[in-house]
């Protein structure tokens, strides 16, 4: 192997291995989403295509097809669940950006921006509707549970999390109660959902979802204040309202005066007062914290697979930790 080929394949991520592995697989998945987005009706696959075409890193059905290849069975039925995982994914995005009011998704305006938040959160339920189609064609009642158990509980961690919008009495649990439901019960579901179909114990898979999607949004969320995503603003959660890890780390560790700051500045988040803002996380220690937090989710989710050996199973132990690096 020449240098050059040593690096490349030394920063290849693991997501990204996986990827190649399966690469065959996904442009198949690929197919699918692309086939079932469409409609009679044109603004349909005009909005849904808008955003699917920008890309995304298609994480949640890779880890579906790496899942289902650990536990040794490939059949189309997979590849039906992991277009219905992105779908789900992508409705839900759709859904968050007009709940969110954000301008940016993806590196380019948003679809509410083109398309207006009606549109968004027609298509959005389109999308949804269609996942289920796909789930219903794999005819495995307890495949189909875990995906529609997921779809539920998405949507009451976004509700929960709207409700608590502001509310500087939030605390770690309930913080965590947030995500387990926004975020990581798609990475469970992801995960689980191949096993599940095949019938084989799905226990494993789904505490590495957990973990993986728990470590994935913390991440998520350190980066707002630290390294925000294409098209996304350094602060956005805070001038949302959106009290997340740091800030409740910094909460439960800050002095009487420091605390009353940050309470003060969440009720009037502007973009005047977010170096401030920061500069108090930072006294605080609560990214460094926050991401030691994602490190212990981490470690337990590469844990939950340590039994499994290959290439792609070395991947998917490897990934919760590049998702710390963001390597992804
Ligand atoms: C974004 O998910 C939503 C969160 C859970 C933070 P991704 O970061 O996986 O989004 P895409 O699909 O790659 O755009
Ligand atoms: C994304 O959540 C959507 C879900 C996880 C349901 P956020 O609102 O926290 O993330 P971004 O910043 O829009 O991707
Ligand atoms: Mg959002
Ligand atoms: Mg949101």
């Amino acid at each position: 192997m020449t240098n050059a080929a040593m690096q490349e394949k030394a920063e290849t991520s693991p997501i990204e291995s996986i990827g190649d592995t399966l690469h065959d697989q996904m442009i198949d998945v690929n197919a699918v989403i692309l086939d079932r987005m469409q409609s009679h009706v044109p603004m349909i696959p005009q909005l849904a295509g808008y955003l699917i075409a920008a890309g995304g890193k298609r994480i949640r059905p890779l880890l579906t097809l790496a899942c289902a290849s650990l536990c040794g069975n490939e059949s189309d039925n997979q590849k039906k669940l992991a277009a219905a995982v992105e779908f789900i994914h992508t409705a839900t995005l759709l859904h968050d950006d007009v709940v969110d009011g954000s301008d940016q998704r993806r590196g380019q305006a948003a679809a509410n921006e083109v398309f207006g938040n009606q549109a968004s959160v027609l298509v959005g339920d389109f999308l949804f509707a269609r996942a289920f189609e796909l789930m219903v064609e794999t005819n495995n009642i307890n495949a189909l549970n875990s995906l529609a158990k997921a779809s539920s509980i998405i949507t009451e961690g976004e509700v929960l999390q709207m409700s608590l919008i502001g509310n500087t009495d939030i605390t770690r649990e309930q913080y965590f109660k947030i995500i387990e439901a926004k975020t990581a019960a798609l990475f469970v579901a992801s995960c689980e959902v191949a096993p599940i179909l095949m019938g084989q114990d799905a226990t494993a898979f789904t505490a590495y979802g957990h973990c993986l999607g728990m470590a994935f949004q913390i991440v998520d969320d350190v980066m707002d204040y630290t390294s925000p995503k294409m098209g996304k603003d350094k602060g956005d959660d805070f001038m949302e309202g959106k009290i997340t890890l740091p800030v409740i780390v910094a909460m439960e560790n800050a002095s009487d005066d420091d605390k009353e700051k940050i309470q003060t500045a969440i009720k009037n988040p502007s973009a005047d007062n977010i170096d401030d803002f920061i500069a108090l996380l930072e006294k605080y220690d609560a990214f460094n914290q926050s991401v030691k937090v994602a490190q212990d989710y981490s470690n337990q989710g590469a844990k939950s697979l340590s039994h499994f050996t290959g290439n792609i199973a070395q991947n998917l132990i490897a990934l919760p930790q590049s998702i710390l690096h963001r390597v992804i």
